[in-house]
């Protein structure tokens, strides 16, 4: 027995279980042709090749430097921000973290929304810092009663836009509104993971509010439209006060010069992030006509997934997906428990999808 004295708000926190590898499940189950449409990858893959990556692999002795590649000016460009306004994260879920470790204590309060992406209440809960989690009306956020959330000791709200499981966004009149009336002393941390994929108009970036409202901060990732994940690359975008903070606490090779390179590569995929939002947009519409077909609520998404609700469980579904080979995830974690999220997959993926739901539904 050991005598040790961990943190307290460590010992509350449950690690996080990450959806089922397409190879577990193949050595599980002895299916050979498993799909994984569950953590909203890209169903075509990583865009860079292992030639393009193999000078930079070769370099893999040396210590890595973002600013050394052209990645900071070329991601400043893309918004229109200064090289200052903008840091790299191992992942936009480091970019979280380092929010906490500039914002968050034992004497903070952090807000975000029911049925959302976990990171936030792990981040709170890494610093000890005490949060609310503000209930969604019909699915969406409730803003006025995030308003009401906030508190003299509240540092930030997390707000995913596009929101992960529901697809949701925050529109641009209603954003605008919001940002007005918080405190200027609280930051709006924009998680915008998923902005790439939003096809509606009513959309705006929280860069765009950056010059009026210095204390909104946007992340960003190489790990969706981008086909990245594994190499975990992200970025915030920021006031460059901010980002001088979160450089504070950066881990200094927190990067790798391969995930770097490989974004600076992704970058320029022109057709393959053209094909990934064409084919995003065609079976959207597919995986919709087969809801509506089988009689099953879904919410129509602005992001590379789809959360649909079931007259069974979520567990249900994903354990009989599963033994089709088919990977997709359970929301009751997001307490959503009659629902699945479906990331939405090449042609034949959607149609097996589609095809596997609907002997799932059939046999009641
Ligand atoms: C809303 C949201 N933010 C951030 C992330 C994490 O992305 P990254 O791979 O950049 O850490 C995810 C990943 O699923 C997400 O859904």
């Amino acid at each position: 027995m050991h005598r040790l004295k961990f943190r307290k708000s460590v010992q509350s926190i449950k690690p996080y279980i990450p959806g089922k590898s397409i190879e577990e499940v193949v050595k599980e189950l002895g299916i050979q042709d498993v799909i994984k449409m569950a953590s909203n990858e890209n169903p075509f893959g990583c865009p860079v090749s292992a030639e393009e990556l193999a000078p930079y692999i070769q370099r893999g002795s040396y210590y890595p430097n973002v600013s050394t590649t052209p990645l900071y000016t070329q991601v400043a460009d893309i918004h229109g921000v200064s090289e200052k306004q903008v840091v790299f994260g191992n992942g936009s879920d480091e970019l979280l973290m380092m929010l906490g470790q500039v914002f968050l204590s034992p004497e903070t309060h952090a807000i975000f929304s029911q049925h959302t992406f976990s990171e936030y209440e792990f981040v709170c809960r890494v610093m000890g810092s005490s949060f609310t989690s503000v209930p969604t009306r019909d699915h969406a956020y409730d803003l006025q009663a995030i308003l009401y959330a906030i508190r003299a000791e509240t540092r930030v709200i997390f707000l995913a836009n596009p929101n992960n499981p529901t697809g949701l966004l925050v529109p641009r009149q209603t954003l605008s509104a919001f940002l007005e009336v918080v405190p200027d002393w609280v930051a709006v941390v924009l998680d915008e993971a998923y902005a790439e994929f939003v096809t509606s108009h009513d959309f705006a970036t929280g860069i765009s509010f950056l010059e009026k409202h210095p204390n909104v901060i946007v992340t960003r990732t190489f790990s969706k439209l981008y086909g990245l994940a594994a190499f975990r690359i992200g970025y915030a975008v920021a006031a460059e006060a901010v980002i001088a903070q979160l450089h504070k606490v950066r881990q200094p090779f927190n990067v790798n010069q391969i995930a770097a390179m490989a974004a600076v590569l992704a970058l320029d995929k022109k057709a393959f992030i053209q094909r990934t939002l064409e084919n995003n947009e065609m079976g959207k519409r597919y995986l919709y006509s087969i809801f509506e077909k089988s009689g099953l609520d879904y919410i129509p998404t602005e992001a590379n997934f789809i959360c649909v609700q079931l007259p069974f469980s979520g567990k249900l579904a994903f354990e009989s997906l599963l033994k089709l080979g088919i990977i997709v995830r359970n929301l009751a974690s997001f307490e959503l428990p009659n629902a699945i999220r479906i990331t939405i997959g090449l042609t034949a993926q959607n149609e097996r999808l589609g095809t596997a739901l609907k002997s799932l539904l059939s046999r009641g």
